[in-house]
């Protein structure tokens, strides 16, 4: 039965760390690093992301905002709300919360936040950056799973890494960064040959294409580490009860929760089966999805420093 690696504990570390930080920028400089999320419409999901950053920031003294906007909004007024936050001297971080709505052009949109200000590392700058491994901030998703293997001490260097799913949040730049790491990374998409194939191979697999426990035991080579990006719900209990057994203790948590809630969480890597053939896995939920606010919240931290601390060129190069 494989380990799981709790990214929970991971981000509560990474949090504390960032906490004391902040306590020194603010106390011996003056500096309250700013977030500002914008939130277009009312989707569910997004809200409860957004709300989740808020407090994240908040319990280690970075001040935070939210500007709500109509899901009706054009892309002109958006792209006013965004210049007139990277005008904003108190403002060190800006994120849009995707999705945007369709109507919205959300390329105009992440390319008009000052790269500077990108806590996401959307904008093409940044995408740059991450590329070719300079200062900057790298997107909070795929820095957030290194940072969890590096703190499980998973041995990148030399590892083979398959990543499937090539999103420009998560798969994309996790190859650029795991090969920054000095991993041998191959990314698998819906168009990959005899994709058990590619994904047996690997020491390090990562599930990022948003398919509910999609990757079975077959595409688990024994002894991987794997790491598990997906966040689906599930809402049907005949799916639940085939996902998790019939029996045991975890089965009997699941079924509770989806009486409670309507729904259960399941990532993009078969519960059962993962955890059989894995190492060490992530669980969902529990796993990456914590890391992730809790990048952010660093990301803010080095966004101020980099744009207003003391000694930016050092804080640049980090
Ligand atoms: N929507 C889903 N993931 C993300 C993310 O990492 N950042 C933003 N801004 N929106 C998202």
């Amino acid at each position: 039965m494989g380990k799981l690696l709790y990214g929970a504990k991971v981000a509560e570390a990474l949090r504390e760390e960032t906490r004391v930080e902040v306590g020194t920028l603010s106390e011996q400089h003056g500096i309250v690093p700013k977030l500002v999320a914008i939130l277009v419409g009312d989707n569910p999901a997004s809200r409860t992301y957004v709300g989740a950053k808020r407090r994240a920031c908040e319990a280690v003294g970075i001040a935070s905002e939210t500007v709500q906007l109509a899901s009706d909004i054009t892309t002109e007024t958006l792209l006013e709300v965004v210049q007139n936050l990277n005008r904003d001297p108190v403002v060190d971080a800006i994120l849009v919360q995707l999705p945007l709505p369709s109507h919205v052009d959300k390329v105009a949109v992440l390319n008009a936040v000052e790269p500077a200000k990108d806590v996401d590392g959307f904008h093409p700058v940044n995408v740059g950056r991450t590329c070719i491994n300079s200062a900057g901030v790298a997107p909070c998703t795929p820095a957030g799973i290194v940072e969890l293997l590096k703190r499980y001490r998973v041995r990148i260097a030399g590892a083979r890494a398959v990543i499937v799913g090539r999103s420009d949040i998560v798969g994309k730049p996790l190859a650029l960064l795991l090969l920054h790491e000095h991993a041998t990374v191959t990314v698998c998409h819906s168009k990959t040959k005899d994709l058990p194939k590619q994904t047996q191979r690997a020491d390090i697999l990562v599930g990022a294409m948003g398919k509910p426990a999609f990757i079975r035991g077959k595409h688990i080579r024994k002894g991987a580490v794997v790491v598990d990006v997906g966040v689906n719900r599930v809402d049907s209990r005949k799916e639940v009860l085939k996902l998790f057994g019939k029996q045991g203790k975890e089965s009997r948590e699941r079924l509770k929760r989806f009486d409670e809630k309507g729904y259960v969480l399941v990532g993009d890597v078969h519960p059962r089966e993962g955890k059989a053939k894995a190492r060490s896995i992530t669980p969902v939920p529990g796993g990456v999805g914590p890391l992730t606010v809790a990048m952010l919240v660093r990301n803010t931290l080095t966004l101020a420093k980099m744009r207003r601390g003391p000694g930016q060129a050092a804080a640049a190069r980090r």
